[in-house]
């Protein structure tokens, strides 16, 4: 996808509920589109809307040691139909030409019932605990104040 989607995809991403007040999903996309190390997959299915309408997308990068997908998401009128496991397949194929050996992914633990997904595409849990802040103070303290 390209930068022309950002605004489609941040819908879509609202639409399937992945989108907390201190994302910025218009921002993230915009990253992700810009460099070589990353990338925004979509299914765009043909509709009334010029151009066809995005269903379902994954966010891929690549940081140098591992493979990482984000945003995988599909509208919710499409779910269950194969399109989250096809996105997730042309996630790993984009991972595995850009050379990166192993993909992972986080699932956040209020959306647990989503692992049964992934492991039905091969994922296991890695036994690892994720740590994380924001760099922006202001973002941290949003964080801290909404969660
Ligand atoms: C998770 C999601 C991407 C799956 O997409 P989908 O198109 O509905 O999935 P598929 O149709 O490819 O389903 C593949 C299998 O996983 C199962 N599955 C899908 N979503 C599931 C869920 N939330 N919980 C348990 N199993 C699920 C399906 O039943 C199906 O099983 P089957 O092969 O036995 O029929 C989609 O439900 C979604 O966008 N959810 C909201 C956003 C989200 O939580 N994203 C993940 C963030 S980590």
């Amino acid at each position: 996808m390209t930068e022309d989607h950002a605004e489609e995809a941040a819908a879509l991403w609202r639409a399937a509920g992945l989108v907390r007040p201190w994302n910025d999903p218009l921002g993230d996309f915009r990253r992700a589109v810009a460099g070589p190390a990353s990338a925004v997959l979509g299914v765009v299915e043909d509709g009334p809307s010029e151009g066809g309408t995005l269903v379902a997308t994954a966010m891929v990068g690549v940081d140098g040691h591992r493979g990482w997908v984000y945003y995988v998401a599909v509208h919710p009128s499409r779910q269950g139909k194969g399109l989250g496991s096809a996105v997730m397949r042309a996630a790993e194929d984009w991972l595995r030409d850009a050379g990166a050996p192993k993909v992972q992914l986080m699932v956040r633990a209020g959306n647990r019932d989503v692992v049964r997904f992934y492991e039905r595409l091969g994922y296991t849990d890695q036994d690892t605990l994720t740590l994380g802040r924001f760099l922006d103070p202001e973002l941290e303290q949003l964080r801290r104040e909404l969660s």
